[in-house]
């Protein structure tokens, strides 16, 4: 393996910088379980006046804040319609079932490109025949659909959807930071489409740890309950939150570095028929089936020259931009992956 390793697997693998250490260190910190932490306490209000709503919870996971958003909007034995696609059905290990007692109804993969009216033809009504649907979650951007972002006007129509049929909706805005800046859409504009999203500060933002529930001041209570419950209740989590602080400070406008740095890469790749899908963000979707060497084998090549890439699937790898990766880095990766596909 080369000295210096690239890692393009995720933007989760990024590490904290030096600015953010000393913001980590000098947090002033309490006891967040009694409410008395003032880091975290600033962090939530922070987040809840960039999405227009009224308050916010931090929590230690994407996956959590999700779970916490879907267990607000739907009791059990009811149901939540998603993506088939979607990181809540595909990688939380049957949460939403395991710990909600929720039931949930994909529609077929779509990434970004949501039907506003196949969502609205499986939606089902009240009644003791059915299993009732109570909520439409959504992912911005979609992490298996590519990173693509679901355009605001869609994302409108689904939202009309849902009132026409008295349903909630969540946002797993896990990456809802990379459409804002794609986009140019302000986060209160998608704030005010959604009755909870959940937005990670691990991901592109570059902190160590953290997401947080978004929501109305009766609905982030109830979430503060459910996440003691699932004993997500911190402690001195300041250190935490001020990394969060600091990522949102200093580390939401660069995200627009790691678009161009994708976007690279995918124009380097896509001459040998590899592209999955347009790229807007910092996700690279490969489809190796045209290829002549499958996802774990393209993996294990590149990784003996220092590049190190996600295997998806068979056929199917990506490669994902962040703080961690500059333009001399995306350079060598792209003489790395081009010569790999050439073989
Ligand atoms: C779209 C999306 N949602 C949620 C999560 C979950 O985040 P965590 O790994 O913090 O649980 C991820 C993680 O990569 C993600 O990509």
């Amino acid at each position: 393996m080369a000295d210096t390793v690239i890692d393009l697997r995720s933007d989760t693998v990024t590490r904290p910088t030096a600015g953010m250490r000393e913001a980590m260190a000098v947090a002033e910190v309490g006891d967040d379980v009694y409410g008395e932490d003032p880091t975290v306490n600033a962090l939530e209000a922070e987040v809840a006046a960039l999405f227009g709503h009224e308050t916010a919870l931090f929590c230690p996971t994407g996956s959590m804040a999700n779970q916490i958003a879907l267990q607000l909007l739907v009791s059990p034995g009811n149901e939540v319609l998603c993506d088939a696609d979607a990181h809540v059905v595909t990688y939380e290990i049957g949460a939403a079932a395991a710990y909600g007692g929720i039931s949930s109804r994909t529609w077929p993969a779509a990434g970004a490109d949501v039907d506003p009216g196949v969502v609205a033809g499986m939606i089902r009504p009240d009644g003791y025949w059915a299993v009732p649907t109570r909520a439409i979650a959504v992912e911005q951007t979609h992490n298996r659909g590519g990173g693509g972002v679901i355009p605001l006007d869609t994302l409108r129509e689904v939202r009309r959807v849902a009132d026409d049929a008295q349903v909630a909706m969540h946002c797993d805005g896990a990456r809802i930071w990379h459409a804002h800046v794609a986009d140019g859409v302000a986060l209160a504009t998608y704030g005010e489409l959604f009755d909870t999203l959940s937005v990670c500060l691990s991901k592109g933002l570059g902190a160590p740890v953290g997401s947080l529930v978004v929501g109305s001041t009766d609905k982030i209570e109830r979430a503060r309950f459910i996440r003691k419950r699932m004993g997500g209740g911190m402690r001195q989590a300041g250190i935490l939150a001020a990394a969060g602080r600091y990522a949102l400070a200093h580390q939401v406008q660069r995200l627009a570095d790691d678009h161009v740095r994708a976007a690279r890469l995918a124009e380097a790749v896509a001459p040998f028929g590899v592209l999955a899908t347009d790229v807007r963000t910092n996700l690279v979707p490969l489809d190796l089936t045209k290829a002549p060497l499958d996802a774990p084998a393209f993996a294990a090549a590149a990784r003996t020259e220092g590049v190190l890439v996600s295997v998806l699937g068979p056929r199917t790898a990506r490669l994902v931009t962040h703080l961690g990766v500059d333009d001399v880095a995306v350079s060598r990766a792209i003489d790395v992956l081009t010569r790999v596909l050439r073989t």
